[in-house]
């Protein structure tokens, strides 16, 4: 965002006319338990992706961002076609919302603080600004549950990237001082209200992530092979009483299935303790959580797993936990918000003087 950086007149010759902006999201538990139909709880973080667009009078997309300071690019709409660079997400937009209403051409700039790689889901950021302001500019008609739908379907069907949806629903609905408790279910949600005196803290290990990778897909279908032996519709189905019939699937579906329903009685677990006021109870839940999704589910990588000791080592941390896809990214710390930026400090010291890695802190209380 510095002020060398071509403005959309110097780019496209003329003023914007809408301006839309989105946040990235950090999930504070419930990991990939989205797509089995269970519960998650992600809030906002303060990074957001930022779009300005003027409508064009022909069929033509042009896009440009300051992130990737590249050429602009160009595409036609009714012709998206995958390239595997960020504008897959623009296209995955225009054609999920081409049923909600009659899109025209557009110029597109965009700018964001959102990391990209470091499991803030900086896609989900891009897909719901870029929405919003195509809702805006083309009249569409569409709810915001809807746009919602319609990131995951960007994803989906044109990124090729099986994800569910709780990215798109963080980033059209969470905020950063309250939680997003969401039934993926129902697509119900409410709003968490986190103690006081607790502060989350997000540090991105340094060791790039990306969903489109095969290990997201195969887990995924772990996840489907294991509900249809089960004979339930999805693994939201199965609840910590039938973990003796988990227990008995083949390797690894049964520690992947046992990941799932356990972790999405920690979701709600972990909203009864803020409900409740007991930090510990929450960080010890983070903590099992990510024992979880390192041992049953593997998708923690050994930087992610040192971060998250040395976190838990850390005076005034109740819990730590890898957060997003895995393989990589960041880790989500739950904090006593007095100590919380003396804390984050020290966990970056001692992750670069152990490994070698530079972690980076991303969300620390403001102060
Ligand atoms: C990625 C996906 C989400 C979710 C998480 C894991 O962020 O986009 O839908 O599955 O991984 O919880």
């Amino acid at each position: 965002m510095s002020s060398s950086m071509p403005t959309f007149r110097a780019l496209f010759s003329r003023d914007a006319e809408v301006y839309a902006d989105a946040p990235g999201r950090v999930n504070l538990i419930g990991e990939h338990t989205d797509y089995n139909g269970g519960y998650v709880l992600p809030a906002a973080v303060p990074q957001r992706t930022r779009v300005e667009l003027a409508a064009r009078p022909d069929g033509t997309v042009r896009l440009w961002s300051a992130q990737s300071q590249g050429e602009v690019a160009s595409y036609t709409l009714g012709e998206e076609r995958r390239d595997g660079t960020w504008t897959d997400y623009v296209k995955g937009m225009t054609r999920a919302l081409a049923q909600h209403g009659a899109l025209g051409g557009f110029d597109m700039r965009v700018d964001s603080d959102v990391p990209v790689g470091s499991g803030l889901s900086s896609s989900a950021a891009l897909e719901i600004a870029a929405g919003r302001a195509l809702r805006e500019r083309f009249h569409l008609r569409l709810t915001d549950l809807q746009l919602a739908m319609a990131g995951q379907r960007a994803e989906n069907e044109l990124v090729g990237a099986p994800v569910g949806i709780m990215d798109q629903m963080a980033s059209v609905f969470a905020d950063t001082a309250t939680a997003l408790f969401v039934d993926t279910r129902t697509l119900a949600y409410a709003r968490v209200q986190l103690p006081a005196s607790a502060a989350v803290v997000v540090i991105d290990s340094g060791i790039s992530h990306r969903n489109a990778g095969g290990a997201y897909a195969e887990r995924r279908a772990e996840c489907e092979q294991a509900a249809s032996r089960l004979g339930v519709r999805q693994l939201r189905d199965v609840g910590i009483a039938d973990l003796h019939r988990v227990s008995q699937l083949p390797s690894p579906l049964d520690r992947r299935a046992r990941h799932i329903v356990t972790e999405n009685q920690r979701v709600l677990d972990t909203v009864d303790a803020f409900g409740r006021g007991v930090l510990a109870a929450a960080g010890r839940l983070c903590n099992e959580s990510h024992v979880s999704m390192r041992d049953d589910f593997e998708i923690s990588v050994p930087e992610i797993d040192r971060l998250v000791a040395i976190a838990q080592a850390t005076d005034g941390v109740y819990g730590a936990r890898l957060t997003g896809g895995g393989f990589g990214g960041s880790v989500v710390v739950l904090a006593d918000a007095a100590q919380a930026r003396t804390a984050a400090a020290h966990i970056v010291n001692q992750y670069a003087a152990t490994t070698g890695n530079a972690g980076r802190l991303l969300v620390q209380p403001e102060g």
